[in-house]
């Protein structure tokens, strides 16, 4: 029996700023009505040379320098993400030719919106238990701003852009990954989409004028679905993996909007110091939000070793899981 621990953990946010007072030069809003709706106060944007793959190198280097972890060693490449570089091939391949990893180690994307990073790490994860990989880098990767209808300002305001990347090494002491539950619901597909860009709406001139290639969301709709889905991820994922509530010493919540947090904070009954949130600097990141967060709190020394550390996401398809981890920063050889 395998555990994966997590050996390191990187991020990257690009340098530009897109404040709330930016935005409302752009469409008819207020710092106040943004603040008061999401907490959002500013995002992070790349600029117009780099794609989700580069943020991806960006964080899984950092998390290489980090730990000092050769990368020789990593055998498998799994990248989350909803705003790939391009339809194919997988942003994890160019990651990896990025990176210099000759090996010829398997790479491929998960795609799960939001709950990329959840959906990552529970592949990961039951890539390291079967014993088939040792050594895996997942990253969590998404360039919002590229997918984003900047006059539309149902959506414009919510998105960021980032990448958040961890190492987990196969290990036979038990910490690390402890347990993960995903879930979808197909039947809200309708609620967050692209429309086109994909076999179903190829882009055409038609897509272009009715901006089908930008994202479209029915916010109610996902934020109703998205208070309920938190709280039965958390309890799901910490019955299946034998902890209560109280056990939890950090929660690290898709960072989408604080009164969705809130709210759904409210309902778990979990004491609101140890809910993790950094959505006021860097708005949604998608994938990226919540291994952003770890790795935050990972540098700054906030883990203890054998703290419980519960990761939540909600997002597009519809998508939602849980992942309770053990913390550990000892790796073993
Ligand atoms: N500035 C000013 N007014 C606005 C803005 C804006 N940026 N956006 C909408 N409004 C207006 C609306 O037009 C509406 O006006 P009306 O009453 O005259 O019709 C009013 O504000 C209220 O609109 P609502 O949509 O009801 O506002 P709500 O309080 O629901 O907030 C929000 C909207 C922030 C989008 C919220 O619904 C939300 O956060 N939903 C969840 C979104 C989410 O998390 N998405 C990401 C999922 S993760 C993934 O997979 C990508």
């Amino acid at each position: 029996m395998f555990f994966s621990r997590l050996i390191a953990t990187g991020s990257y946010l690009p340098s530009r700023k897109l404040t709330n007072s930016d935005l409302e030069k752009m469409v008819d809003t207020s710092d106040g009505w943004i603040m008061e709706r999401t907490g959002i106060k500013e995002r992070r944007i790349t600029n117009s040379s780099m794609a989700s793959s580069d943020l991806a190198v960006k964080a899984a280097e950092k998390a290489l320098e980090n730990s000092g972890f050769d990368k020789n060693k990593i055998d498998l490449i799994i990248v989350t993400t909803s705003s790939q570089d391009m339809i194919f091939p997988a942003t994890a391949c160019l990651v990896q030719d990025r990176l210099g990893l000759n090996n010829r180690c398997p790479a491929f994307d998960v795609m799960a919106a939001c709950t990329g990073f959840i959906y990552g790490l529970q592949v990961a994860d039951s890539m390291i238990k079967s014993g088939q990989h040792k050594n895996v880098l997942l990253i969590g990767a998404d360039a919002m701003s590229r997918m984003v209808d900047w006059s539309d300002r149902n959506t414009c305001i919510l998105f960021g852009d980032g990448a958040g990347a961890v190492i987990l090494s196969a290990s036979k002491s038990k910490g690390g990954v402890l347990g993960s539950f995903i879930c979808s619901d197909g039947s809200g597909s309708d609620l967050l989409k692209i429309p086109a860009g994909g076999s179903k709406e190829p882009c055409s001139q038609k897509v272009l004028n009715e901006r089908q290639h930008y994202i479209k969301m029915n916010g109610n709709e996902v934020f109703k679905f998205a208070v309920k889905a938190i709280p039965q991820a958390v309890e799901k994922v910490l019955k299946m993996s034998g902890y209560r509530v109280s056990d939890i010493d950090y929660l690290i919540p898709h960072q989408a909007n604080s009164r969705i947090i809130n709210t759904a904070v409210k309902k778990l009954g979990i004491d609101p110091d140890r809910v993790v949130t950094n959505l006021e600097y860097y708005g949604n990141t998608s994938a990226a939000s919540i291994p952003i967060a770890l790795d935050e709190l990972n540098r700054s020394k906030t883990f203890k070793d054998n703290q419980i550390i519960c990761l939540v996401g909600f997002g597009a398809g519809l998508t939602w899981g849980a992942s309770i981890l053990k913390w550990n920063g000892e790796s073993e050889s």
